[in-house]
């Protein structure tokens, strides 16, 4: 088969390191790829922000499956564009897929599928918002409705900081994303990152991961796309796990398809573990990066059958096995961010970090100069991945890795996997 990888980060580099050993696979692109995915697919430049591109080029090259990595794409509808020129993918359709772009949906199947969750309000005027956090408890969460980035949360310790991100986000900071204000409860807890493999109807869990949001060692700083993390999460317990498939995945499956919009492709959900249980913070409608790093450097099964499984609505009978290794994941990226940073700066040492055994470097934003240097593309630039026995052996080896690779430009944090359990 013909398959496309959406994507360009170090997620869908291990997508493609993944999907690269399947008998299955003829032939494997990704658009628009990395020079790290360029040694496991055929690299295609287009926009896939853009519906139109991808339809073309899937059209174009005959691909039998197309897997989108990141949301954008699902949110702007590309599974239903394709399935109107009859090309398979991998993913929930626009409507589905608003359980991630749109919080104020999510929020209402937690309430028609009793999915425990922070009490919130949502407001489209600024002075009812302002009104709300003067009359409710402190810490308390601003969010934008819509998509941000991950940048549009604010954890208020007081009512300055509320005042202010409101104001924020009515001034339009979020873009059109953060027109309407999600005031939450402020959950106290450890988080934890769930994965399920969807079929409309069956769900089957995917692993754990436990992710490193904030930009700094000691969960200091302003919040990322996540500079780390690491499977599985000593904090997921079975119990815990078998409660967020019943409790959380199923209902939302049952919910979506009674309302004629069945959920394929991944689940993600991001949890809270409070004194009083699991709570959802939000659902992704696709893996996360880095937790995708550290799940698929431990799976055992094949990728391309599991996610033809849910394509084809069988998941019933399928198996997905893991490794009992434990996988960890740091982040390298540019000097700046998540705000503004430089790029173009020469990295080497990739391939030795590559050659310690049980080390994978995947490649976020990197590109190549005509010497075929690697540079810096990108905010997040590096996944250095390692497996061991359990996650002291993994921070260890990672972090060897990471001494063998020379980038003057880049940081990353010294402590992932190092979180009080
Ligand atoms: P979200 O984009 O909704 O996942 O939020 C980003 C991050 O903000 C989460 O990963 C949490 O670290 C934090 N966060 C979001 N909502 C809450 C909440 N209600 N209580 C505490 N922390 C939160
Ligand atoms: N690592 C968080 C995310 O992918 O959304």
């Amino acid at each position: 088969m013909k398959v496309l990888v959406l994507g360009s980060g170090a997620r869908e580099h291990a997508m493609c390191w993944s999907l690269s050993n399947s008998p299955l696979i003829s032939k494997l692109m990704c658009a628009p790829g990395n020079p790290g995915i360029a040694e496991d697919a055929q690299c295609i430049n287009i926009d896939i922000n853009n519906n139109s591109e991808i339809i073309s080029l899937a059209l174009k090259e005959k691909v039998d499956l197309v897997i989108p990595g990141p949301e954008i794409p699902l949110v702007n509808g590309i599974i239903d564009e394709l399935d109107k020129v009859n090309i398979k993918a991998f993913g929930p359709s626009k409507e589905a897929s608003k359980l991630e772009g749109s919080k104020q949906f999510t929020k209402s199947i937690c309430k028609l599928a009793n999915i425990p969750t922070a009490k919130s309000e949502f407001f489209s005027k600024k002075e009812a918002a302002i009104n709300y956090i003067k009359n409710n408890k402190l810490p308390i969460v601003i969010k934008a409705d819509g998509l941000a980035a991950g940048k549009g949360v604010i954890i208020a310790q007081n009512e300055d900081e509320a005042i202010n991100a409101i104001e924020n986000s009515f001034n339009g900071l979020f873009g059109e994303a953060g027109k309407t204000v999600l005031i939450e409860e402020y959950l106290e807890g450890v988080e934890a990152s769930f994965f399920a493999l969807c079929d409309g109807v069956n769900a089957i869990p995917l692993a754990n991961a436990q992710d490193h949001k904030r930009v700094g060692d000691g969960d200091t700083g302003p919040n990322t796309g996540g500079m780390g993390a690491f499977s599985p999460t000593p904090n997921l317990t079975d119990d815990l796990n078998d409660n967020i498939l019943n409790n959380f995945i199923q209902p939302t499956l049952i919910e979506m398809a009674k309302r004629g919009s069945p959920f394929q492709g991944i689940l993600y959900a991001g949890l809270m573990l409070t004194k009083n249980g699991p709570k959802l913070i939000e659902y992704n409608v696709r893996f996360g990066d880095p937790e995708c790093q550290v799940i698929l450097t431990r799976m055992k099964s094949n990728l391309f059958e599991a996610i033809l499984s849910a394509v084809d609505h069988t998941l019933e009978n399928f198996h997905l096995r893991f490794y009992d290794e434990v996988a960890l994941t740091v982040v390298m990226a540019s000097n700046g961010y998540p705000g503004k940073y430089k790029i173009n700066s020469i990295i080497t040492g990739i391939d030795e970090a590559n050659n310690i055994k049980g080390v994978k470097v995947f490649h976020a934003g990197t590109t190549t100069d005509s010497e075929k240097n690697i540079l810096s593309n990108g905010g997040r630039v590096l996944s250095i991945t390692a497996n061991a026995r359990n996650i002291e052996e993994a921070r260890i080896l990672a972090y060897q890795a990471i001494k063998k690779i020379k980038w003057s430009n880049g940081f990353y944090r010294n402590d992932i996997g190092k979180t009080s359990f």
